[in-house]
């Protein structure tokens, strides 16, 4: 028999990423399907994404995992099974899967990963479980296994995870359903109200991320849209720091939450906190002035990951190479001891 490859998987809300390990390599797709007919799979990631928004009624695009759990089972099974083919040219029997879970749901919503994989066609030979937060602190190269008092704030499309690790296990653990996607909606409600203009999912995306390079000399940026009134498309300059404002209310939001672990933090563990500073990673890391804004709020330093949507799976990456970090995966049998 052929022998399989070891994969590390974080299914987001937004964005899937897979390691291979054989191949030592890392695909980043969204985590979108596209079904034709209610029944034929039309397309899979990236290729999902760029009809969305633009596909006629018969073709149903949707992301299956929302809020940080697998929302739509079929679809899912459908994805994975796509993804991993993609990745392994046909011989993915015998492979060995390592996959992140938020630590913050209930016990059936974790459970539902690892079936995922299971009972997904793909023959998989060990699956493996590890708390998403501290695949994150090894992806961000902090030593997990041996310090104390780590803050680990993850942003990424629907969710915010924020968690203290200490000594390679999880002390606390908070998940809330703020991310990019409601970031993006910020800004579309906004240039809607102030603007009457319509714009899609994507073009609120795009000027959300385009804040971060625009410097201050840049007071505008162009977007295209329908007007509401005359139902028309039309070219608008919008004012950046009216953009600025509106993703406020939802770092707010992560801020107070971030606040909230704190207070329940124990003394020794909150002053490592404070020596190192909190660490933000996830996709939406680097949103407007997010950092500045926790960094004033909190007076804590704000350590922002290189690769933040990757840090979970590089971090995967790492437990599936080095020996010294298998004891920070389990196994299904063991979730249930866990809790
Ligand atoms: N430069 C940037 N500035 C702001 N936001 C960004 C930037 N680059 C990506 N993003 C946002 O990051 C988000 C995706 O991040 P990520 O891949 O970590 O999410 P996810 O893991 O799929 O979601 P979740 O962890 O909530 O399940 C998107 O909302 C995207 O708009
Ligand atoms: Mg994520």
């Amino acid at each position: 028999m052929m022998a399989g490859s070891t994969y590390g998987i974080d299914l987001g809300s937004g964005n899937i990423k897979i390691y291979k390990k054989s191949e030592d390599k890392i695909l980043n797709e969204k985590n979108m399907i596209a079904i034709e007919n209610k029944t034929k799979l039309f397309a899979f990631g990236d290729n999902a994404f760029n009809m969305y928004e633009k596909a006629p009624a018969n073709i149903v695009i949707s992301y299956p995992v929302c809020n940080g759990v697998i929302a739509d089972i079929n679809n899912m099974q459908t994805l994975i099974k796509c993804f991993i083919q993609k990745m392994s040219n046909g011989s993915n029997k015998n492979s060995d899967f390592y996959i992140a879970v938020p630590t913050d749901v209930t016990e059936v919503e974790k459970r539902a990963f690892y079936d995922l994989v299971k009972d997904s066609n793909i023959k998989a030979r060990k699956i493996m479980v590890v708390e998403k937060a501290i695949a994150d602190g090894i992806g961000l190269d902090i030593d997990v296994m041996n310090s104390q008092g780590t803050l680990i704030v993850n942003i990424g499309f629907d969710t915010t995870e924020i968690s203290i690790l200490s000594l390679g296990g999880i002390v606390l653990s908070k998940l809330i359903k703020v991310g990019g996607q409601k970031l993006d909606d910020a800004v579309k409600n906004v240039i809607r109200r102030e603007y009457n203009l319509i714009i899609g999912s994507k073009t609120a995306e795009k000027l959300k991320i385009t804040l971060n390079e625009l410097n201050d000399d840049t007071t505008e940026a162009i977007v295209y849209g329908r007007d509401i009134v005359t139902g028309l498309p039309v070219e608008r300059a919008i004012p950046t720091p009216l953009v600025h404002d509106c993703l406020k209310e939802n770092f707010d939001l992560i801020i107070d939450n971030i606040k909230v672990i704190l207070e329940k933090t124990p003394p020794e563990l909150a002053a490592d906190i404070y020596r190192k500073g909190l660490y933000l990673t996830g996709g939406s890391a680097s949103a407007g002035h997010l950092k500045d804004m926790i960094q004033h709020d909190t007076g804590l330093k704000v350590n922002v990951s290189s690769s933040p949507s990757e840090s979970v799976v590089r971090g995967l990456a790492k437990i599936i190479e080095e020996e010294g970090y298998q004891s920070v995966a389990y196994s299904i049998q063991e979730m249930t001891s866990k809790g």
